[in-house]
């Protein structure tokens, strides 16, 4: 366990079959502030924290990818006030990081279109990705301004960049190119996708990564996850039996 474990998980994971990629998509910040008469906002504020406390357990236990989703291509329509304080809690997260990153093992990346945000975060961004590469440890994937058809829709348009410059065949397409043009090339498809705050959906995260992803809906609201949550998901997870399609 390292530093910064809280320590107090009760549910006992020793010896299980963890698996290797585990997507997260953190929902239930701003039911989570309603139920207390707070604004969104503190919901939000919780769930960074909530971030930060799962993100290093997962490392802690090793498990070796862990996506994050923190921001989708259709939160943009939420109300400017709101995607402020996302943006706020963002540069924060990024900066702490980017201080932390001598001492850290984990390499930091960014799944999305990320030319959306401001050129201050873009930075934050792309330092940490190059400062923490070399990182050993867990890759902690962030989706940030991510959708799975946009991911689509960008890897489309380079194939076809590709075909248009004849460096590329229609006949070279096949399902290893199309995840080679993914922003999560090179790293294995999630195994176990968590869903907190009861929603039974995807809501546009991974779409072509989790043909066969197992799901995990908890109804848990995003900033009361706690590190026994998962470990709860992780059991079920280790006794689920993937066919893949076979037999
Ligand atoms: C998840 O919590 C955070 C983001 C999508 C950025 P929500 O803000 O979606 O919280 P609910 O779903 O409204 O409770
Ligand atoms: C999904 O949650 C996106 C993130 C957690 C970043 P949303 O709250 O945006 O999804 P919907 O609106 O419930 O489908
Ligand atoms: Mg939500």
């Amino acid at each position: 366990m390292g530093i910064f474990s809280t320590n107090k998980e009760t549910v006992d994971i020793s010896g299980i079959k963890l698996p290797e990629h585990v997507g997260i998509i953190m929902d239930g910040n701003g039911r989570w502030a309603k139920k207390r008469g707070l604004p969104r906002t503190a919901g939000h504020k919780q769930g960074a924290e909530t971030f930060r406390k799962i993100a290093r357990y997962c490392s802690d236990i090793g498990i070796k990818h862990l996506t994050m989703y923190a921001f989708s291509t259709e939160n943009w329509t939420r109300p400017v006030q709101e995607v402020e304080t996302l943006m706020r809690y963002f540069k924060d997260y990024l900066e702490e990081a980017l201080r932390d990153f001598a001492d850290d093992t984990i390499a930091l990346r960014f799944l999305g279109d990320i030319s959306r945000f401001s050129p201050e975060l873009q930075e934050l961004m792309i330092k940490n990705e190059t400062l923490s590469a070399s990182h050993e440890g867990m890759i902690l994937n962030l989706a940030m301004n991510y959708g799975g058809r946009d991911e689509l829709v960008h890897a489309f348009k380079e194939m076809a960049k590709k075909i248009q410059s004849g460096e590329l065949a229609p006949n070279d397409i096949n399902e290893k190119l199309v995840s080679d043009y993914l922003y999560t090339k090179g790293q294995p498809d999630p195994d176990l996708i968590i869903r907190p705050s009861g929603e039974h959906r995807t809501s546009n995260f991974l779409l072509w990564q989790s043909a066969y992803s197992e799901y995990y809906i908890d109804d848990v609201l995003w900033p009361d996850y706690t590190p026994d949550h998962l470990n709860r998901a992780l059991i079920e997870y280790s006794k689920r039996s993937r066919r893949f399609g076979g037999v």
